[in-house]
């Protein structure tokens, strides 16, 4: 397969000089202007009505009062307090709220309403985390400053106050990486492209396809990070930095012949010249040599702002060794060189693998590599996927270390409506007060955020609530402070009361994660409908009796109270409820078919009459994605290109765009986790998987006709290669690609109704 190739034959980066430490300008005494020009930032016209005010106290602690008509006082112990005391104000007396894709804070009535006897809150853990090292990736691999405040400014609201920041890593890796002699050429080839560096920052991939990731990537990253860092310090939050891992580029065996560097295990059928990264075991000297020389940079660039380093070396990357001692050798060097660079080092690493890999991390193995670490305050440890798959019960509170309770949910940004309410309310509570746990904190690990955002709010209010949660009622102030109308007609609460109980109650253990729609799959005539995991095909609930009753009474609603339709998260609930609609009818339609297709007396005119239902949804899909800004392929395109406008850069755009497209969909030079990361997005829809299914449909027509059998490698190999070449397309240049929004989701949505609820 063709690929951009941007490799020189001497790669030299150039980079900006460094040491260029964030300022810290502006911070008041009281270290709360952060949250003041929040204020400014989301209610501009408010922004003089908030008295801010710390106080002494431990934890994270507020006090909501009036002081006059229209003023508010928020008290609080920690900065994080006051953004959590704020968002409760706003939520629970102003009936607004903010969200993943947008906000409508400054909506809150004028004057502000009075809060009457003051209110107190409380954080139950002193940590609320936020991150996944893959959403850098899924999420936020282009995003620019203003899509980061955003988030910044949602996260420091609902009471973050740890979350991951990788932004900018290769900057710093890059310098000491040089200073152990390796040259720019032997970097590029470890590095991975834009859409990837989660991964190779993982260690499971290494190098690139598409083109060495170019110097301007790594500059512009490392200046969005003094940007991210300065204003994760302002909101209160301890960034949890990275620090070198061990995994290094191939020729460093090479210059120190006598280093202890062992290959890496093969990740996801990756060829192994991007896989099988080299570690650097820690033990060697210079493993500790490069933590102290990285960490002394990373300080010098963004200033002494956290001790707590984000450390990841076995995840879905299996050991060199099984042993004991081994394991507990490599990680007690690790957490020195950590303690070497920084003595108030804590360690922080997700919990994936023992589940991922829990064949080979049993208990002795688990125990041995955690003991490594002898401080028993030095190390916290994500249980990653705490609603579905905890493991902090069979690792005895993983055996005393410190140990966030964690929801994961998404899988690589899938969207489909799914969640297990109990579970992100009850569940914590529960982890809490367990006999000797050691958890200290609640945090969201979502691979990707996309939808469902009532699953993830949950459980951040969760962390600011000793009792467990009250469902109900909880959905319906939600629904109410999501749409912000006056009268809201009560269909809207019914709308979210049926999804409350149907699609946000799944008690399938075997599908705990957002459900895949298989119209996003590879066509194929088995396999793809009734898949368990975690990204499930099999839809847990009755459509007719839960998506269906929902988008209906809330369009029942929008036409009681028409205020709803100039709603944006309204607009969004619609969308999103059609297209799930519209994604469960496909399963229905494509089942038909192979049931035709496995007849023997059908002909091949019967199969092309079946296939035009599955064409027909999904260019409505692709219509009623087109209508909202939220659904767009365009934006996912348009944020990474934008980084090569300055200076303007033609080739560097393409390779941008290449790295967002090829990750939504083959995910690798030749489809190695082809659909993982798979979108329903406007667009995509449209061009990618409608063209796809047209290719699958001709194709039954065409062996029926011939009398000829279906040949998967044959079929899957045109799709391969059609995904290839969709991959190197350069948006706008089709027919119909727009930028923009366009048509009505009420006139398109309408039809949709009609035609499938
Ligand atoms: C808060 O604590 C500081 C330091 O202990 C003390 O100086 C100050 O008086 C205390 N303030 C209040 C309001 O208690
Ligand atoms: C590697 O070790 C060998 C044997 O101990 C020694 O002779 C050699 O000088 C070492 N090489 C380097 C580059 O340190
Ligand atoms: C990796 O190896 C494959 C063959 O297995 C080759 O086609 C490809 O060009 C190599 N890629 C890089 C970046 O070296
Ligand atoms: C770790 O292993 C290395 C190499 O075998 C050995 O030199 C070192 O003493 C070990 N360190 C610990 C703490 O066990
Ligand atoms: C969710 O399902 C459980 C059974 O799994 C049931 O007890 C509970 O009532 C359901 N919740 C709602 C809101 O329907
Ligand atoms: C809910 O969580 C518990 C453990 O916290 C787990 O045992 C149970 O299986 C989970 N329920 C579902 C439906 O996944
Ligand atoms: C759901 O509703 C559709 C459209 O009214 C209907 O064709 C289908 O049979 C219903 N399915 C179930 C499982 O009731
Ligand atoms: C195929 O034959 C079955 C009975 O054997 C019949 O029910 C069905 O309608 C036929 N299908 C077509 C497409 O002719
Ligand atoms: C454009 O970007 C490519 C890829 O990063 C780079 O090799 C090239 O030097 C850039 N051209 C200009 C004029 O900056
Ligand atoms: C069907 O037969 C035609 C004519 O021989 C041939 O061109 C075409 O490739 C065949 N298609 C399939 C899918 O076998
Ligand atoms: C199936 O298709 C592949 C790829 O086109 C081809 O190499 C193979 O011979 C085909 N198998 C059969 C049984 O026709």
């Amino acid at each position: 397969m063709k690929v951009l190739s941007l490799v020189l034959s001497a790669f030299v980066y150039t980079v900006v000089s460094d040491g260029l430490s964030i300022s810290r300008r502006g911070a008041s005494a009281d270290g709360l202007d952060g949250v003041r020009n929040l204020v400014k930032r989301k209610i501009p016209s408010h922004a003089d009505s908030f008295i801010f005010e710390k106080t002494n106290g431990t934890g994270d602690a507020f006090t909501i009062s009036d002081i006059k008509k229209g003023a508010i006082k928020v008290q609080c112990t920690t900065i994080s307090a006051c953004s959590r005391g704020l968002y409760t104000y706003l939520t629970q007396y102003g009936g607004v709220d903010i969200s993943w894709t947008g906000s409508n804070l400054h909506l809150i009535s004028s004057p502000l309403p009075q809060v009457g006897k003051s209110l107190k809150g409380e954080s139950i853990v002193p940590y609320r985390y936020h991150f996944n090292t893959v959403t850098f990736s899924y999420t936020t691999a282009f995003y620019h400053f203003d899509q980061w405040s955003d988030l910044l400014d949602w996260m420091a609201l609902k009471g973050t106050n740890l979350p991951l920041s990788w932004v900018g890593y290769e900057y710093i890796l890059l310098q000491v990486f040089r200073e152990v002699g390796l040259t720019d050429s032997d970097i590029s080839d470890f590095l991975s492209g834009p859409a990837f560096q989660a991964w190779n920052r993982f260690g499971n991939i290494q190098g690139n396809w598409g083109g060495a990731l170019p110097a301007q990537w790594i500059n512009d990253q490392f200046t969005l990070q003094k940007q991210i860092i300065q204003r994760m310090v302002e909101l209160g939050m301890t960034p949890v930095l990275p620090s070198f891992t061990g995994f290094v580029p191939r020729a460093l065996a090479k210059l120190y012949p006598n280093a202890s560097i062992v290959t890496g295990s093969q990740w996801s059928g990756f060829p192994t010249n991007l896989t099988q990264d080299q570690f650097l075991d820690p033990f060697d000297p210079l493993f500790s040599q490069i933590q102290t020389s990285f960490i002394k940079k990373q300080k010098q660039a963004y200033g002494d702002v956290s001790h707590i380093y984000t450390l990841d070396q076995y995840n879905e990357n299996e050991p060199f060794s099984g042993d004991l001692d081994y394991l507990r050798n490599v990680s007690s060097n690790t957490f020195n060189s950590l303690r070497a660079a920084d003595p108030k080092a804590i360690w922080m690493a997700q919990g994936w693998l023992f589940f991922s890999d829990s064949a080979f991390w049993n208990l002795d193995r688990i125990s041995a590599y955690l003991s490594g670490v002898t401080d028993p305050d030095g190390m916290i440890i994500l249980d990653l996927y705490s609603e579905a798959q905890p493991q902090w019960q069979r690792t005895q509170s993983y055996f005393g270390k410190t140990w966030i309770w964690c929801e994961l949910h998404d899988y690589g940004g899938n969207q489909g409506f799914e969640g297990n309410l109990i579970n992100v309310t009850a569940a914590p509570i529960a982890a809490l007060s367990s006999t000797g746990s050691s958890m200290k904190g609640i945090g969201l690990t979502m691979e990707g955020q996309e939808g469902n955002d009532i699953d993830y709010d949950i459980l951040l209010d969760q962390a600011w609530s000793s009792t467990s949660i009250d469902i109900p009622s909880y959905i319906a102030s939600w629904a109410a402070r999501r749409y912000v109308v006056k009268n809201l007609p009560s269909e809207a609460k019914q709308a979210w009361a049926i999804l409350g109980a149907t699609v946000y109650n799944n008690s399938d253990t075997n599908s705990q994660a957002t459900v895949k729609s298989i119209l996003e799959l590879a066509p194929a005539i088995s396999g793809l409908t009734g898949q368990g995991g975690h990204h499930p095909t099999k839809i847990f609930y009755d459509t007719n009796s839960s998506i269906v009753p929902a988008l209906n009474l809330l369009l029942q609603a929008s036409n009681k109270n028409p205020l709803l339709l100039n709603s944006p998260e309204f607009a969004h609930d619609v969308v999103d409820l059609g297209r799930q609609l519209l994604a469960n009818r496909f399963v229905d339609v494509y089942n038909t078919l192979i049931t035709i297709y496995n007849s023997p007396n059908s002909t091949s005119p019967d199969i092309t009459s079946a296939s035009k239902p599955l064409l027909t949804i999904l260019s409505d899909l692709d219509d009623l994605l087109y209508t909202n800004k939220d659904f767009l392929l365009s934006t996912w395109i348009k944020q990474a290109r934008d980084w090569a406008q300055s200076p303007k850069n033609a080739t560097y755009a393409a390779y941008l765009e290449y790295n967002a497209r090829n990750q939504v969909t083959l995910w690798g030079p030749t489809g190695q986790i082809n659909d993982y990361a798979s979108k329903q997005w406007a667009g995509l829809v449209g061009t990618y998987y409608l063209p796809r299914w047209q290719l699958f449909t001709t194709y039954l027509a065409d062996i029926k006709k011939n009398g000829t059998a279906y040949n998967a490698t044959d079929i899957s190999g045109q799709m391969l290669s059609f995904g290839g070449e969709w991959d190197l397309r350069v948006w706008g240049q089709g027919k119909g690609e727009g930028w923009d929004t366009k048509g009505s989701t009420w006139k398109v949505l309408g039809d949709v109704v009609k035609k499938y609820a």
